[in-house]
């Protein structure tokens, strides 16, 4: 399956320069969808897994079904002031703009292992942020799954250590 044939570049979005990857156009194909889904769970079945954390708002959309397909466990991270219950929280930058995450204080325990799940590694702001959260709350990051990797913006580079797979590379 070429899963880049379903996914639609939008230039200067959400500013000049940036070349978007919709998925959306990929996410409202049922069997496109399902088999991306697969073949990340299919990329990471060597791996024990206990729960995925995805961030919000794509993560949820990658990692939900994910962890439904697993039978594991799904973790939120979510932005700032979504959560209801105690949090921590970090900040971090996006390829376009600064946020805060926040994951809640319980959702993780000490040792378990946790995969990352996400739409798109492009800095890997996002990705450092969210190891951050989960190893201060003792997880152990497994490895982390994305549809897409914009490899010219290196953010894998950031993650020394941490076992990364792309579906589909830029
Ligand atoms: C996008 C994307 C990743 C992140 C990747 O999310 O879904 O989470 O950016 O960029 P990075 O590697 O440079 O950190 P965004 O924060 O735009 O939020 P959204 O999912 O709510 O659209």
């Amino acid at each position: 399956m070429d899963f880049k044939e379903h996914i639609r570049v939008i230039p200067d979005f959400p500013q000049p320069g940036i070349r978007f990857k919709d998925i959306t156009t990929l996410l409202k194909n049922g069997p496109v969808y399902r088999e991306a889904i697969d073949a990340m769970k299919a990329a990471v079945s060597d791996k024990e897994i206990d729960l995925i954390a995805g961030p919000e708002a794509r993560g949820f959309v990658i990692g939900a079904p994910l962890a439904y397909s697993l039978g594991v466990g799904f973790v939120p991270i979510r932005k700032s002031g979504k959560l209801p219950g105690e949090t921590i929280e970090a900040d971090y930058s996006l390829e376009y703009g600064k946020d805060k995450l926040a994951v809640h204080k319980d959702s993780i325990l000490k040792g378990q292992k946790v995969l990352i799940a996400d739409d798109l590694l492009a800095t890997g702001g996002t990705l450092v942020t969210t190891i951050k959260l989960i190893k201060q709350l003792g997880g152990e990051i497994v490895g982390a799954a994305f549809l897409i990797e914009l490899g010219y913006l290196n953010g894998r580079d950031k993650l020394e250590g941490v076992d990364v797979f792309s579906l589909v590379k830029y």
